[in-house]
């Protein structure tokens, strides 16, 4: 279960097609809008990208509710469109992933307006209504003529397709085997799905919900053995290609067949603390009252890096060698490193952590010119949760220059997908590529420092030498790197005299000697010893 190295050595950029760069003036971004800034993306150093889905779907969760798994959706582009994004992506040394979502279809989708009508069917799972037409808790009433409702697996409109239960129930008839044909039939069915985009040129998926497939799967044992399956087909049809999970616990994605798996705001034995206590507690301002705990980005300093270190030791000690965990920045589905009251001087630290640290670095479109999470937006394509915490504030238009629109659309500001950030002192990549002091510059450069540093990347060791204010870590035994995100300077006593010989490489307050390390306010510094 060998990992291709493109992957181990990648940079990951997550691009929300919605919202990256608008070619054809509707208001809405496309593939080709991608197409045309894959220079920029190349300039950064990126080499993997990752685009949310984009195919035929009612969009009533920004295409997580898929309709046609095998086309493009019109307001994208095409097939044609696909292949050429994956060919001039790999013109450039660049990666392309989609998104795949395996977990449920839209209450659109052609399959599940058949099953809805046919009590033969059992591509979803489906439950007789007992007396008095009551359903099962947790079901929905069908929309067809089949009585009885279908369970969902996320929103109401999004039905679970079948792929049985690890175990049976006697009041339960709902509950398939996995090896029954439904459920058979949408394992085929994914095949038949990777199968054909990677045969466009794609390079792998990140897979939407993978650890939801096996319903009641203690472990996800059963969950685990499907995705076992699905990789041993994909290395003998497709082996340079890759699956990314959205499980976020690596300890058991990656087991379970994964390359690599995203730490997230939620899942894992800590259900999200890892990711939270870093640098983002998932929510912007707006929810404050969220909050759990500090972080260890935020700007007071009262947080741990403790947390995290614990997780990603944890993780890597259950992946062992054939897999990666994967940090991101943001994604669509949580607030952008740039939200509530952290001011843009806080970045730059958090983007020399991620890019020294062996988890794979993953940026969220926007983020590394430290674009805001933009309160007091409408619910956007379902981007409002249940709970009353929306999603579109990180998924506003890239800011590309000074232009209308942020260089974004030539369409009418009312027709944009969601608005520009209002801001006026807003960031945009043609001011920060001008600015060789910006985040922008800064983010490009610790790329090209990983990239030209092995030492630094995933497979360097990592001896931990300070896990408080400041941060710091010797990595391949040669860098030494010391993050200080808190808004005071810090100085740590260290035992090793020979410190004070080291070369910066970059650092923005840094200083060492013979008896200490000093870091001033929001600095970092990385070292050759
Ligand atoms: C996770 C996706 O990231 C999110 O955006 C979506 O709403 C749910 N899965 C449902 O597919």
């Amino acid at each position: 279960m060998a990992v291709p190295s493109w992957l181990s050595d990648a940079v990951l950029y997550q691009i929300y097609p919605q919202s990256f760069a608008d070619s054809g003036g509707d208001g809405i971004g496309d593939l080709r809008g991608i197409a045309e800034h894959l220079d920029y993306l190349a300039w950064l150093g990126v080499t993997v990208v990752w685009l949310n889905p984009c195919f035929v779907s009612p969009m009533r969760d920004a295409g997580y509710d898929v309709a046609d798994y095998l086309e493009i959706a019109p307001r994208y582009g095409n097939d044609q469109d696909v292949a050429d994004l994956a060919e001039q992506c790999r013109a450039r040394g660049i990666r392309l992933l989609l998104d795949l979502v395996p977990g449920h279809t839209s209450d659109t989708h052609p399959w599940f307006v058949a099953s809805a009508s046919d009590p033969t069917d059992h591509r979803y799972i489906w439950a007789d209504p007992g007396p008095g037409g009551v359903l099962p808790e947790g079901f929905v009433r069908s929309p067809g003529t089949r009585p009885g409702g279908y369970r969902p697996n996320f929103f109401d409109f999004q039905p679970a397709l079948n792929f049985g239960y690890a175990r049976p129930h006697a009041d339960e008839p709902w509950r398939q085997d996995v090896a029954a044909d439904g459920p058979q039939a949408n394992r085929a069915a994914l095949r038949t799905i990777m199968d054909r985009w990677l045969r466009l040129g794609v390079s792998g998926f990140r897979v939407d919900m993978a650890y939801s497939l096996v319903k009641d799967d203690p472990d996800r044992a059963e969950t685990s053995w499907l995705w076992r399956d699905v990789r041993g087909w994909l290395d003998r049809a497709h082996p340079d290609a890759v699956l990314l999970a959205e499980w976020g616990d690596p300890a058991v994605a990656v087991p379970a067949g994964f390359h690599a798996d995203f730490f997230l705001h939620f899942g894992g034995p800590d259900d999200g603390r890892p990711l939270r206590s870093l640098w983002s507690n998932g929510v912007s301002s707006e929810y404050a009252d969220w909050v759990a705990e500090p972080c260890y980005f935020d700007a007071d300093g009262g947080g741990s890096a403790g947390v995290f270190l614990t997780a990603y030791q944890h993780a890597l000690a259950a992946i062992g060698e054939p897999g990666h965990v994967i940090l991101p920045t943001a994604n669509h589905d949580f607030a952008r490193l740039q939200a509530g009251t952290r001011t843009p001087e806080q970045l730059p630290p958090a983007f020399a952590f991620l890019l020294t640290f062996p988890t794979l670095p993953a940026i969220y479109y926007g983020d590394e010119i430290g674009m805001r999470d933009v309160p007091g937006l409408p619910d956007t394509e379902g981007s409002m949760m249940r709970s009353g915490y929306n999603r579109a504030g990180a998924r506003t238009p890239m800011q590309w220059d000074s232009s209308p629109n942020a260089g974004f659309s030539t369409a009418p500001a009312a027709r944009l997908y969601l608005p520009i950030d209002p801001d006026q002192g807003r960031p945009d990549v043609a001011g920060q590529r001008a600015n060789q002091d910006s985040l922008l510059n800064t983010v490009r450069d610790l790329i090209a420092l990983r990239g030209d540093h092995p030492e630094l990347g995933h497979s360097g060791s990592l001896e931990i030498l300070s896990d408080g204010y400041p941060l710091v870590y010797l990595r391949g035994g040669r860098f030494l790197v010391v993050i200080n995100p808190s808004d005071r300077a810090r100085t740590l006593p260290h035992g090793r005299p020979e410190l004070a010989a080291a070369t910066a490489v970059r650092q923005t307050g840094v200083k060492l000697d013979q008896t200490t390390i000093a870091a001033g306010p929001f600095s970092y510094g990385i070292f050759r010893l």
